[in-house]
């Protein structure tokens, strides 16, 4: 489903209802709420709305995780964790062993290692990984998504990859969660923001070559998939 919000603001604001509903609805049925963060800069307004009404939901029953990170020290704001830290989980009630940070003080291949142990102690079976309740997804100006990067191997035997990318000068290395963990989610959110986007989101609308254009990779098997773009996003669609 595509929804169009006339500016980053509209779009956040809506985002941050769909978070608070589906936070609620997977803690009333399954007693805890597990989420997949993204990084860049799109999601920072979400995280702020979120952290302004901390009460909105029971975020001791929260687990925070990460689709991708950047393999930068936690004091660099490049961090995912970091940048999600000062927006948001500093700012609500969830307690810190529920926060699941990819251990960017390993080097790549241990990292991926710790955070594959990590899921693993989450697992749904008979997935060796959570299903998770929400995965919020960026998509780059050249159609990525997560660190699922144009022209990288489709991999859908691990479940987390270390990958090296140059992307508008940030950190080249990363490790990502993998399509067949992201597509086993209850739900898929994207957030999309701004012109330079439209023409990768219109060849991945279009389900153009998921190699070109990795945000064709998402597809969840049972759960559902939303898009919420702006209008300078959606321009070209
Ligand atoms: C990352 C991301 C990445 C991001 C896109 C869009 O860690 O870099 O998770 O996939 O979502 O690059 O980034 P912007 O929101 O900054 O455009």
């Amino acid at each position: 489903m595509l929804k169009i919000f006339k500016n980053l603001d509209d779009l956040s604001r809506a985002a941050a209802q769909e978070f608070l509903a589906t936070a609620n609805e997977a803690i009333s049925a399954r007693g805890q709420f597990l989420v997949a963060l993204n990084g860049g800069g799109t999601p920072k307004r979400l995280f702020e709305l979120l952290a302004s009404t901390p009460d909105k939901m029971d975020w001791s029953r929260a687990h925070v995780f990460w689709g991708d990170e950047r393999l930068v020290p936690v004091s660099e704001s490049q961090n995912n964790y970091a940048m999600a830290k000062q927006t948001l989980l500093d700012r609500v009630p969830i307690p810190a062993e529920n926060i699941h940070r990819v251990n960017t003080d390993l080097d790549p291949a241990e990292a991926v290692a710790d955070y594959i142990r990590t899921l693993e102690r989450f697992a749904t079976s008979p997935l060796r990984w959570p299903r998770f309740d929400l995965v919020l997804l960026g998509m780059g100006d050249d159609g990525h998504t997560a660190s699922l990067f144009p022209g990288s191997p489709v991999e859908e035997s691990v479940p987390v990859v270390a990958v090296t990318a140059d992307y508008q000068g940030r950190p080249a290395n990363r490790i990502t969660l993998t399509p067949p963990v992201f597509n086993s989610a209850h739900k898929i959110l994207f957030l999309v923001s701004g012109a330079s986007k439209a023409d990768a989101l219109r060849h991945v609308l279009n389900g153009d070559s998921e190699v070109q254009f990795p945000a064709v990779r998402i597809h969840p098997t049972t759960g559902t998939v939303q898009w919420f773009v702006d209008e300078a996003a959606a321009g070209q669609l």
